[in-house]
């Protein structure tokens, strides 16, 4: 088992990972797998922001000379660029909010908390992300709403079958991730979509480990709010956004209050100003916002077809690699069919001591439970070894990590 075992050859030369100068240049031995957690940046990015603090910074929405001005204009066309790439049918419907986080708990208190009555579900999904599911846990117990849970079934993949009331009226809401972060399944979104449309409830979508691998259309999806981050798509942290059909966003209250929402305020009242500003109290974060446009722009270049082509050749060729090996346990199965990440729990070395030998040894992988402790819970697992894909991986990187688990094997099995 282990040292001549190498990857089937899909991707040997990455023509991408030149773009990308902390893998390029200053790390070219790391073998960077951690992508779930957060990519690496393009130069174009680096650029984008560095030029936004050296030639358009200035105040957004609040100055009438010609830099502020210049700055307003760069702020509403990353806007347009993002609305565009994630297919929204206007620049109004998209949010800038400081992360996917930030995003889902915006919808949560802004949206649901004006709305849920005692009585009312939500339903969650059991593979969602703690961002994707205190925020809901909080809100029904702050209103006397029921959480419920869609479980899952051997195979990994959610068991819509079972859930029973989901689409029944005391439901106000369903949430779920499009792509999970700790087994990598793609869930049915569109599906749920069409047939929460039917029943009238509201759909939010977590697309924070889908957009920047895959082409996202939300208007395809037919989801009523959905959230994502710069960070896990080749753009900078500090900025995500929360895109919402424009009527829901009508019925939602902000979650800040203060400078850039208002219309007028005297004493004792205030009128809130238009959508989407009325939702970024605050200066906003002009340069993130920019770097991630360039994000997009970096990727739209590329295509986002070409860019889920590659990861997924790769993808494949890691999981059968590593369901040769009898020590290791995928989660879920071999025959589930995931993208960019894979988890799985090597016999008798725990993730965190494998992780930290692959570490040792340039390649980076994460070990835990992912922040999603009602999944592990469910598997009845502290944690596991999670690899996770990005654009700029080629088959030396996941040989790297097959040459690191045979040292862990030596160290520790
Ligand atoms: C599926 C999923 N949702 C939400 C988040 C939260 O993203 P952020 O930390 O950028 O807010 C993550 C982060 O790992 C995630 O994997």
């Amino acid at each position: 088992m282990g040292s001549a075992l190498k990857i089937k050859r899909p991707l040997t030369h990455n023509i991408y990972k030149k773009d990308f100068p902390l893998l390029h240049d200053t790390h070219p031995q790391l073998h960077y797998l951690d992508n779930a957690a957060t990519t690496h940046k393009p130069q174009s990015v680096i650029d984008a922001i560095v030029d936004a603090y050296s030639q358009t910074y200035g105040p957004i929405h609040r100055g009438l000379y010609p830099l502020a001005e210049a700055a307003t204009a760069a702020y509403e066309e990353a806007r347009e660029t993002l609305a565009h790439f994630i297919g929204a049918a206007s620049s109004k419907e998209l949010i800038f909010t400081r992360s996917a986080t930030e995003a889902i708990n915006l919808v949560a208190q802004g949206w649901a908390r004006p709305r849920l009555r005692e009585g009312d579900c939500i339903w969650v999904t059991r593979m969602e992300h703690h961002s994707n599911f205190l925020p809901w846990q909080r809100i029904c117990s702050q209103k006397g709403a029921d959480l419920k849970i869609v479980e899952l079934k051997e195979d990994g993949m959610l068991d819509w079958e079972s859930a029973e009331g989901l689409f029944d009226r005391p439901t106000r809401l369903i949430v779920l991730t499009q792509v999970s972060n700790v087994l990598g399944v793609e869930n049915p979104v569109r599906a749920i979509c069409a047939k929460a449309q039917q029943a009238g409830i509201p759909v939010l979508v977590d697309g924070a480990q889908a957009v920047g691998h895959q082409p996202v259309n939300v208007r395809e999806l037919d989801c009523d709010f959905f959230t994502f981050s710069g960070h896990k798509m080749y753009g900078p942290t500090g900025i995500g956004a929360l895109y919402g059909k424009i009527e829901r966003l009508e019925e939602m209250e902000p979650l800040l209050l203060g400078g850039g929402i208002v219309d007028q305020v005297d004493d004792r009242h205030f009128t809130l100003g238009s959508i989407p500003e009325r939702f970024e109290a605050g200066s906003p974060n002009l340069a993130g916002a920019i770097g991630f446009a360039a994000a997009a722009n970096y990727l739209l270049e590329i295509g986002l077809a070409q860019v889920h082509t590659q990861v997924s050749q790769l993808s494949r060729a890691a999981l059968d690699a590593l369901s040769q090996c009898p020590d290791i346990r995928l989660l879920p199965g071999r025959n589930t069919q995931r993208h960019t990440i894979i988890s799985f729990i090597v016999d008798g070395i725990h993730p965190h001591d494998l992780a930290q030998i692959a570490g040792e040894a340039g390649v980076a992988i994460r070990a835990g439970h992912h922040c999603c402790q009602p999944l592990m819970n469910t598997l009845g697992l502290n944690g596991t070894a999670r690899l996770s894909l990005g654009l700029y991986n080629d088959a030396a990187d996941v040989d790297a990590l097959l040459l690191a688990l045979d040292q862990a094997r030596r160290l520790i099995g």
